[in-house]
């Protein structure tokens, strides 16, 4: 089990706890001995030999890795969450030694029954400061594994539909804790008001210890804080002397715009282009789960060190190419030129497992081309706001067409429209789709002219062109415009097919190869030989007007 697994499952156990006594917390919204009897069952839970190891063992296995994680880290810049999450972290075991102590220990060493009871006299009446000082510690613990749970799980492709009931869970949860605490206090209060002898009776039947024998408890409370201090300071003065020992070579990272950072040797490159203020994405916060700070590496991959099985793991969920790496998991100690694949804006979205070609493949496919023929003459009769409107009713009934058919609409320009077809499935079902769509946008466009009908001086009609053939798909654009496009021959032929609709006074024209790969009969088809720019001989394309001749293949 690597660290990040590790690191991962004792901090569920270690919620998994505290949610579980804040639960029982809750129950002082009922009574006091509602909470007692919960008591029961979370002492049965969590107070039994397998309950303890597991709970103390992921405690001290969660600390050890909160000191190695400060170890680790190379620099101080840090979004504020991850900051947050590191303070958070490292108060937790401050608070914590404390209740540890006075509950657990006291009970392991003097047999009190540390029961709700007790706890809410100590920390609600005797020492009010005290009470203050564990509310502060179930707020940020519970934060704390609040942040850690989000930072793991917004990487799964469900979890911004379950968010806001996890949300609503992370709200709820010590709320109803504190405020069952803050009922139990009530109670507690009135008992001593009622009846002026119960706090005496029940303090002599809790047998506490006397200060002088607790003198073990006092030792052992600062014993964990001096080791807990030290270790720190271990920590921070091992990275002393290791950014010493660093900082004496230094290697050079060059990023696109001529951008150069001198980072020390084995910084990541994610530390790296933190140092240097370069702003790269980071959505898991460099634990080499989310791969949104992924970079090509174009010069310098061959002095690489492989990658580990944790980042090829990642890798290959996103289909990256052999010269892409995890900037986060990359500790180069050569000169090395990369360029950061997503924004820095880029959202956890980005990192789910997504086809290979997204990254830009050569496929096999079918392109589609379409317009409206004499669009120009009806964009002169309309005004702007009906032809927005009018141009928006033929986008959705040609967009419909084609996603019924299992295209992918490319993008609409101007009365335009581009789009794929067998971009996964290969180009015999993207020819067929492509043709079935044709079929549809015909229909669809014939019922948009009849509802127009009296806004338009004569039935609109389209033009398409289907070809297919190699072409090179991927993810391309810029901010919010990137979107699965293809560039290549293929498309400018495609293009050209739906220019020649209008030289042979049809609806579609589509080539050769479509007929081919679909299977589509195309005895007594209308077949032409048609000259395309940059191709030396001439290609054989069928034009189509009335599309129900079509077969369905
Ligand atoms: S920052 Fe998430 S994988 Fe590198």
């Amino acid at each position: 089990m690597n660290v990040r697994r590790t690191r991962l499952v004792s901090g569920l156990i270690l919620l998994t706890y505290l949610a579980t006594h804040l639960l029982n917390h809750g129950l002082g919204l009922i009574s006091l001995d509602a909470m007692e009897w919960g008591r029961q069952w979370f002492l049965l839970l969590w107070r039994n030999p397998l309950g303890t190891a597991v709970l103390y063992g992921a405690l001290l296995t969660h600390l050890c890795l909160a000191i190695w994680a400060l170890y680790q880290r190379r620099h101080w810049r840090m979004p504020v969450t991850e900051m947050l999450q590191l303070t958070f972290g490292l108060t937790i075991p401050l608070l914590l030694t404390v209740h540890i102590v006075g509950t657990r220990l006291t009970h392991e060493y003097f047999a009190v029954d540390d029961s709700y009871t007790l706890m809410v006299l100590t920390l609600w009446h005797a020492s009010p400061m005290d009470g203050l000082r564990q509310a502060i510690l179930i707020i940020i613990a519970w934060t704390h594994g609040c942040i850690g749970c989000h930072y793991w799980l917004r990487l799964k492709k469900w979890y911004p539909r379950a968010a806001p009931y996890f949300l609503t869970l992370a709200l709820l949860i010590p709320v109803c804790g504190l405020l069952g605490f803050v009922d139990a206090g009530r109670e507690v209060s009135n008992l001593i008001a009622r009846q002026p002898d119960w706090l005496e009776r029940f303090l002599i039947a809790a047998k506490i210890p006397p200060r002088s024998q607790r003198a073990i408890l006092t030792q052992i409370y600062d014993g964990v804080l001096i080791t807990f201090g030290a270790a720190i300071a271990l920590a921070l003065l091992a990275r002393v002397v290791r950014s010493l020992v660093e900082r004496r070579s230094r290697i050079r990272i060059s990023y696109p715009n001529g951008l150069l950072v001198q980072a020390p040797r084995n910084f990541s490159v994610l530390e790296a282009s933190r140092l240097a203020n370069i702003p790269h994405a980071s959505v898991c916060g460099g634990r080499g789960r989310c791969s949104t700070c992924r970079v090509r590496v174009s010069h310098g991959l061959a002095s690489l060190p492989p990658p580990s099985a944790g980042e090829l793991k990642v890798l290959q969920r996103v289909g990256a190419a052999p010269d892409v790496r995890l900037a986060c998991q990359l500790r180069p100690s050569h000169n090395l030129t990369v360029a950061p694949l997503l924004p820095a804006n880029a959202q956890a979205s980005d990192g789910y497992g997504q086809p290979a070609y997204l990254t830009g493949q050569e496929r096999q496919i079918a392109v589609m081309f379409a317009d409206i023929r004499s669009f120009t003459a009806i964009a002169e009769t309309k005004l702007p706001y009906d032809l927005v409107f009018f141009l928006n009713s033929y986008f959705a009934a040609v967009g419909e067409a084609i996603v019924a058919n299992g295209g992918i609409i490319d993008k609409f320009v101007g009365d335009g429209v581009m789009a794929l077809f067998g971009v996964e499935s290969g180009p015999e079902e993207g020819c067929r789709q492509a043709l079935a769509a044709a079929q549809a946008m015909i229909a669809h466009v014939d019922g948009l002219s009849r509802a127009l009908s009296e806004e338009l001086s004569a039935p609109l009609r389209i033009g398409i062109g289907v070809h297919c053939g190699p072409a090179v798909v991927g993810r391309m654009g810029y901010g919010e415009t990137i979107h699965v496009t293809a560039i290549g021959d293929t498309v400018n032929v495609a293009s050209r097919l739906q220019d020649a609709t209008k030289e042979f006074h049809c609806q579609l024209v589509f080539s050769d190869e479509v007929a081919m790969q679909s299977g589509q009969p195309i005895a007594g088809l209308p077949r032409h030989e048609l000259t395309v720019r940059n191709r030396r001989e001439a290609l054989a394309v069928f034009a189509v007007e009335d599309l129900g001749v079509l077969a369905r293949t």
